[in-house]
């Protein structure tokens, strides 16, 4: 939130809005002279959000929408953000920011946040160990290859320097992210949702996948301290 610019009045569009708490924030900053569209592409979410808000900050809408395709007869915005979005524009990454970056006016600015290169390594180094130990072929080849796929800091970097944008920002904040073992590892809400839930889907066999989770989840002391890069990528359009 600290690189993004806002002032009272601008128009905001905010992507993989989740239940809404950036949008509420932003919303706030920009007042009823602004607008602010949160999108997120679970229905659920928006109904939440929409719950959530009632009769408040009536200039604020939340909207079930894929970011990496959103209608074509969308107005352009002032700001572009999206707080833990950038990891979810695959298949083509490259492909889907320019598209979202049509959304932009001249002279607007994007930024987009989510776990870089870098994050959890010491989880995705002992997984590695573990599955070679263990002979599991086809799973560590899946797993090499969804190490291989995450975007990094300077990745990003060099996207928003070919879509021509200005003052481009990108910086990776480091954060521990503390767990303890058993179930408080394999239930943590920062983890389960992104990170886990991709070693359960490099297994075909998911009654195998929970007892390797299961052991991993009794041996933290292998893969801690657990470390996340926090990256944030910011780029102005040419007016
Ligand atoms: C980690 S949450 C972040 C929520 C919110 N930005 C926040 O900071 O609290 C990621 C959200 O991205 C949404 N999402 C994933 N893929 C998406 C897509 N293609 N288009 C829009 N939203 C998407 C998910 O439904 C989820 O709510």
């Amino acid at each position: 939130m600290s690189h993004l610019d806002i002032s009272p009045g601008a128009t905001v569009l905010d992507v993989a809005a989740g239940s809404g708490v950036p949008a509420f924030h932003i919303a706030e900053q920009v007042g009823p002279n602004g607008k602010v569209l949160a999108v997120d592409i679970h229905t659920h979410q928006v109904l939440r959000s929409r719950s959530r808000q009632g009769r408040h900050l009536p200039w604020l809408q939340f909207e079930v929408g894929d970011m990496r395709q959103l209608p074509p007869d969308l107005p352009q915005f002032d700001r572009i953000t999206g707080n833990l979005s950038f990891m979810f524009f695959r298949p083509n990454r490259f492909e889907a920011l320019r598209s979202l970056v049509r959304f932009l006016k001249p002279g607007g600015q994007i930024v987009l946040t989510f776990p870089s290169l870098g994050t959890f390594d010491s989880l995705w180094n002992q997984v590695n160990r573990a599955m070679t130990e263990r002979g599991f072929e086809s799973e560590r080849k899946a797993l090499i290859e969804y190490i291989e796929e995450r975007p990094s800091a300077d990745q990003a970097r060099r996207w928003l320097e070919e879509l021509n944008m200005e003052k481009v920002e990108v910086v990776d904040y480091p954060l521990e992210i503390a767990t303890g073992p058993g179930r408080e590892f394999l239930e943590h809400p920062l983890l389960r949702g992104g990170f886990l839930d991709d070693i359960y889907e490099c297994f075909k066999d998911q009654r195998l996948a929970e007892e390797f989770m299961t052991n991993l989840s009794n041996n933290i002391e292998s893969f801690t301290p657990l470390i996340a890069q926090r990256c944030a990528m910011s780029g102005w359009l040419p007016i």
